[in-house]
Order: structure tokens, then C-alpha cells, then sequence
């Protein structure tokens, strides 16, 4: 299926479906008829999709530039290592990269994108559930700083986003339920109709690949396609809802060194402790806040490496792109289905949340 965001002379196709990854160079090429091409992936990905990748090289002619497999590596550095190899393979402007991976690679080779030659095309094939539903699409891209997540990046939009279920298969359990948290978060700001089809197929949304996960893919993309088209910049107010539970999460990222616990899993604790804020605001209505429970525990709680220090996570909430005028901006649940952000909360109630939330992590 084809779904498409809008965002006039910026618009592309997000192509998905099971088994299209093959056909890819054939729909390159006609999109980029005289272009050269270069690869962006990462060792494990390289590893277990050698063939398909030796056949695109035969078919597009590719350059190809395999950066190490973790967070801790969205650097300058290995964006710069990107750079190295593309120049000196004689990279244009007519130049096309494509990012092969999760989240991590798509930021990173997109951030590439965004600065070589001043901007080139790029294109997306996520191979993560998280970044089939979120990260691949609309044009947020970037590195990591050791002051906090994504803190250097640019926008710019891929020309196209082919999303390959296929390569679900090969994803280990814990990496698909932490895309699932992001999946799950489109329940949280997505309309009552989200709210209560992840309510209702939460059992079977966790459990992998099905026609139940392929609509709840196909409904969150949309969801994103939609805010980003409204918002592509995030200054309109409706793109910082897709923050959800991010503001604890890269905090949490952050403290644990971008090593031990995956973005999916800090967001599911970022979306207990915006549930907890919730309701402490009083922004859930009284009769709801058991349904957003019930929906959070529908996923297994992800085991924290240690119970972090709430002065020093509430201290790296200040790194957050959302602090505007020293206040942190916080999006927290309201009516099943629907969110908006709270500024201003007392340093002392968000604390509060974090001991409550990651106190008992253990
Ligand atoms: P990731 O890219 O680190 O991938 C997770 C792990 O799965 C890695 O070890 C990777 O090598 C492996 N992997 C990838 N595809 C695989 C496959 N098909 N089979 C087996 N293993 C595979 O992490 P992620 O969860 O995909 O993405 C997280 C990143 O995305 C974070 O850096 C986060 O900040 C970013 N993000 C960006 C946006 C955005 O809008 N740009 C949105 C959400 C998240
Ligand atoms: N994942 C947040 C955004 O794309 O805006």
C-alpha cells in the first residue's frame, strides 16, 4: 500500500508491504534516473542482509559506508566517517543516499544527507518496527551530544520511505516490543479511533508480525504522515505532541550512557511517568486514567539497569529541544486518544513522578 505526506514541493510516497525491498533499485532508478548511490547500514544489518545488499550494488552501483551497530555511535564522528567515504567515492549533488537500519542509521545517514554538498536526496528503508512507524518518517535527523539525544541535526525530508516488513523477522524480541512502545504512543495522541484500536489489539500487537500489527503500522503512519504535514518544523504546536513520554525517555538515555536500555524501552518508562504527571495535573479525566493502565501494562515493563537518581534526571530534562524560556514543556495524556503540553509543572512534582514511576523499576 502507498500512503504519502503531504507537504507540497517536499512531498513523498511511504511505500508498504511485505517483500517490495527487492524491487527497490528498479523504482531508484527510475526516480533518479542519472544519479549516483551511495548505502548507509550498520554491521549487524550488513551481516544478516549481505545478499540483498551485494544485489543492490549490482544493480544501482552503489558505495557503500557500514558504520558500527549503537546508539552510542549516532556521533559526529561517524557522521563524518559517512563524508569520507561518499567524497571520496566522488559523491554529487545528484547524489542519493540510502539509509538502511533502525532509527540510529536513518538519523545519522539522514543528517548526512542534510549537510553533504549542502543537501542531497536520501531515501529511507527502515528495518526496525520503530523506525517503520516513527523514526523514517518526516525528516527529523541528527546525532547525539554527550549533553544530551539528538542536540545537533537538521530537518530535511527523505524522497521516499519503503517500508519492508519482511525485515521484522530477523529482529530479536526485545528490540520489537521497544518499536511497539513507539507504536503504542500513537494511542496516546493519535484520536479516540487509535486509542481504542491499540485498546482493543494490544495482546496480538505484541506478539510480531500479523494483519492485526500491519493496521496498527499502517494506522500510526498515517497518524505521523499527517501531524508532520501540519507541523513539518515542530513550531505549530501539533509536531511536539510526537514527543510524548520523550522528554523522560532522553533523560533516561542519557543516564544510562545511551547503552543499556534502547530508546523504545525509555519511552515506555517516558509514558508511564507522562501518565503519572497526568494524572497528578489532573489533565486525564478521573474516569480514564485505569484505561491508560491497563494499556501500558499491556507491554512488559522493561527492566532498568539500576533505579536512577531524580535530581540528576530531572537536571537532563534541561538538555530537551522542548525548554523554551527555562521551562521544560511536558505532553501529558488527556481524553482517551488526545494529549497537550503542560508548562511550567514545579521541579518538585516531576521528581516526585520520577521516584514514584522508577523508584519501584526493580
Ligand atoms: P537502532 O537503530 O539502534 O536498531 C536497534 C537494533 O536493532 C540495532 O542493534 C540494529 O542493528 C538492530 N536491527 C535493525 N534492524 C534489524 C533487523 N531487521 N533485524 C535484526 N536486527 C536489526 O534503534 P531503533 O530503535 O530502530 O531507533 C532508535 C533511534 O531512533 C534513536 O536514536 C532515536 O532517537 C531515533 N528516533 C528518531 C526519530 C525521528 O523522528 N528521527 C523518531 C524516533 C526515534
Ligand atoms: N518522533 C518525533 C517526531 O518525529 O517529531
Amino acid at each position: 500500500m502507498e500512503l504519502k505526506v503531504n507537504l507540497g514541493p517536499r512531498s513523498y510516497p511511504i511505500v508498504l508491504d511485505s517483500g517490495i525491498a527487492g524491487g527497490l533499485s528498479s523504482r531508484l532508478k527510475k526516480m533518479f534516473p542519472k544519479s549516483k548511490f551511495g548505502l548507509v547500514t550498520n554491521t549487524t544489518i550488513r551481516n544478516l542482509y549481505q545478499k540483498q545488499i551485494e544485489k543492490w550494488k549490482k544493480e544501482l552501483g552503489l558505495t557503500i559506508h557500514v558504520m558500527p551497530d549503537g546508539e552510542r555511535y549516532k556521533t559526529i564522528a561517524t557522521w563524518s566517517r559517512i563524508f569520507d567515504t561518499l567524497l571520496k567515492a566522488k559523491f554529487e549533488r545528484s547524489g542519493v543516499i540510502i539509509a538502511l537500519g533502525g532509527g540510529v542509521v536513518g538519523d545519522v545517514a539522514g543528517f548526512a544527507a542534510a549537510t553533504m554538498l549542502r543537501g542531497v536526496a536520501y531515501v529511507q528503508v527502515p528495518t526496525t518496527l520503530l523506525a517503520m512507524v516513527d523514526s523514517s518518517i518526516g525528516g527529523k535527523t541528527g546525532v547525539d551530544h554527550a549533553c544530551g539525544k539528538n542536540l545537533i541535526g537538521a530537518f530535511h525530508q527523505p524522497s521516499l520511505v519503503c517500508i519492508d516488513t519482511a525485515f521484522l523477522d530477523t529482529l530479536t524480541e526485545r528490540e520489537f516490543l521497544a518499536g511497539c512502545a513507539e507504536l503504542f504512543k500513537y494511542a496516546f495522541i493519535g484520536g479516540r479511533d487509535m486509542f481504542d484500536f491499540v485498546s482493543v489489539n494490544k495482546g496480538v500487537l505484541i506478539k510480531g508480525r500479523s494483519q492485526v500489527l500491519l493496521e496498527g503500522m499502517r494506522r500510526s503512519i498515517e497518524i505521523k504522515a499527517g501531524i508532520v504535514g501540519l507541523d513539518e518544523r515542530e513550531t505549530g504546536g501539533k509536531r511536539m505532541l510526537l514527543n510524548f513520554g520523550h522528554t523522560f525517555a532522553h533523560a533516561l538515555e542519557k543516564y544510562f550512557s545511551f547503552k543499556k536500555l534502547l530508546h523504545g524501552e525509555a519511552l515506555w518508562w517516558g509514558m508511564a511517568c507522562a501518565c503519572a504527571l497526568g494524572k497528578i495535573l489532573k489533565t486525564i479525566p478521573a474516569s480514564d486514567t485505569a484505561a491508560y493502565d491497563t494499556l501500558l501494562r499491556a507491554m512488559p515493563r522493561p527492566k532498568l539497569p539500576s533505579i536512577p537518581s531524580d535530581c540528576d534526571l530531572y537536571s537532563a530534562m534541561f538538555f530537551d529541544k522542548k525548554v523554551s524560556g527555562g521551562k521544560i514543556n511536558f505532553v501529558v495524556p488527556a481524553k482517551p486518544g488526545t494529549s497537550v503540553v503542560k508548562s511550567g509543572v514545579p521541579g518538585e512534582t516531576v521528581k516526585n513522578v520520577l521516584t514514584k514511576v522508577l523508584g519501584k523499576s526493580e
